[in-house]
């Protein structure tokens, strides 16, 4: 869970765009002030990219979303804000003037966090009448999907401020690092300017091109890094004897000529014509806009496959959708239940439709199966009740897809129980178009299926726990006095 419900970006290009997607999909309002003319439709750019990478990376039942509203002074954006994020560029007397209006207008308890890649929090707060509430929270573009956020507070920040800011980065998906002692730079751009600097070297001597640089990262290490980071990996690397073995192995290279870490090659037009040539010649062929969308593709494919195995960032996903799983659950409780109960509102994401340019038959089915486990949620088949090894598996499914329903278009579905019997849950879900609050109401699917309850331990039919199974009986019994759905029990090609 988060903590905050209205938040304020400060700077809204690159970085802060992508905050305030991350905030928004978590549904915090967020008020932002960009000075800069065309700030809105840059930012609206960095959103729609979000909005298409999120309807991606999770089928958990995403929160409702925050607002965006555009403000002309700091102070307006940031009064009632709990959560100020500063995003303005990399220049300490433009982060210091920032900071001071925004003292003068926010919440005294509002925690200032600042996007810097790696001016130190000391100096950022030498001149606020409250430091205690500033630290540095370093994200990484995409910060939409990266989990990482680095976190650093100044001599003079509160511990408590470390510690609200990693449960509201943790609510937001994200993996909090606090970083112990300050340092320029912090920890991951440390990293990332030592192996730039090196990248450069081999260009300006002729070593490699930027697209061999490239392949070097991406075929080999890149992806061991991904998953394991530096030292696991080379503990691997050093056998049965591990770590030990591989320093005694490679710890003589260090005094070898294998690097220059220590220089930098001069940076001058030169260099940039050559390094941005080369690129030109690598990756011209494709715009940025589509560049970003490989990118964030290729990054949702390894955070899902890490996901599965509960590994690295994959972890942070992970717990990320129990989150939502149970954010849902909970919101859950305030329904209507006397009537079908509306179990998925969403937009058909562009990439669910076929070359009809309309949703594909498969995504029917997931829409309903996303409804079927809105509605055990509902009847307390959470997070907790599946890892206490029980849960509901689907064992018959009889569709009628009867109209279409195109790209990015609202829909919604609605669950009736038609029975709750021991160990059997009968229900009939209607996919309509249209949001559930309003829409043409237009009816393009039903949806009947068969559920069984099962124990995970010997993967079989079993009864549901007492108060499950209390709680689906009740919903089928309030249900059976609604209408009985045209259309339940039909056999395939049965004629209306
Ligand atoms: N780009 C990255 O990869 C990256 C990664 C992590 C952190 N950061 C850090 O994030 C911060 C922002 O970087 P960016 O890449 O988004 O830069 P950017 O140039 O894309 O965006 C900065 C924005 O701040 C706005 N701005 C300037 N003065 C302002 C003011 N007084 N009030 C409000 N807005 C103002 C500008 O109009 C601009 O839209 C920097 O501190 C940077 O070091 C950048």
């Amino acid at each position: 869970m988060t903590q905050v419900s209205k938040a304020a970006a400060i700077g809204g290009g690159v970085i802060g765009a992508g905050w305030v997607a991350r905030l928004i999909e978590n549904g915090i309002d967020v008020a932002v002030h960009d000075p800069a003319p065309g700030a809105e439709q840059r930012m609206q750019a960095v959103l729609d990219n979000a909005e298409r990478a999120y309807a991606k990376l999770t089928l958990a039942p995403r929160r409702k979303k925050g607002s965006v509203s555009f403000h002309g002074s700091i102070a307006a954006a940031v009064a009632g804000a709990e959560l100020i994020v500063e995003s303005v560029p990399e220049r300490l007397d433009i982060k210091q003037k920032v900071y001071a209006e925004v003292e003068a207008a926010a919440a005294p308890q509002a925690i200032i966090a600042s996007s810097t890649s790696g001016i130190l929090p000391t100096g950022l707060q030498a001149k606020m009448a409250q430091p205690e509430r500033l630290l540095v929270a370093h994200p990484f573009n995409p910060v939409y999907l990266l989990p990482l956020v680095e976190l650093v507070g100044g001599a003079r920040t509160a511990p408590e401020t470390v510690e609200r800011a990693k449960a509201i980065y943790t609510g937001l998906g994200m993996h909090p690092l606090h970083i112990k002692k300050e340092i320029e730079a912090f920890v991951a751009d440390r990293l990332l300017e030592a192996v730039w600097r090196e990248c450069l070297w081999l260009v300006t001597d002729g070593i490699a091109t930027t697209a061999e640089i490239d392949d070097a990262i991406r075929y080999g290490f890149g992806l061991r890094w991904a998953q394991m980071g530096i030292f696991e990996t080379y503990r691997i690397a050093g056998g049965e004897a591990g770590m030990r073995h591989f320093m005694a192995q490679f710890g003589p290279c260090l005094k070898w000529p294998w690097t220059k870490l220590t220089d930098v090659p001069e940076f001058n037009d030169e260099l940039v014509d050559l390094v941005s040539t080369q690129s030109d010649a690598q990756s011209g062929s494709y715009s940025i806009r589509e560049l970003e969308r490989i990118r964030d593709d290729n990054l949702i494919a390894i955070l899902q496959a890490l996901k599965v195995k509960n590994w690295g960032a994959g972890k942070a996903l992970a717990a990320y959708e129990r989150g939502l799983v149970d954010a849902a659950g909970a919101a859950a409780g305030a329904v209507d239940l006397a009537q079908p109960i509306v179990t998925l509102e969403r937009r058909v994401p562009a990439e669910w439709t076929d070359y009809n340019n309309h949703m594909n038959e498969s995504r029917y089915l997931q829409c309903f199966a996303d409804a079927s486990d809105a509605l055990l949620r509902l009847i307390g088949v959470d997070a907790d009740y599946v890892a206490g090894g029980g849960s509901y598996f689907t064992v018959e499914t009889h569709i009628r897809h009867l109209d279409e329903v195109a790209a990015l278009e609202p829909v919604h579905v609605t669950t009736q129980v038609l029975a709750a019997e021991g160990k059997k849950l009968r229900l009939f879900h209607r996919l309509y178009h249209g949001d559930a609050k309003g829409g043409d109401g237009r009816l393009l699917a039903t949806g009947e299926h068969m559920l069984i309850h099962v124990s995970l331990k010997t993967r079989s039919a079993a009864e549901p726990a007492p108060a499950i199974a209390a709680k689906a009986a009740e919903l089928a019994a309030t249900h059976a006095g609604l209408e009985r759905p045209e259309g339940a029990g039909r056999a395939v090609g049965q004629a209306r």
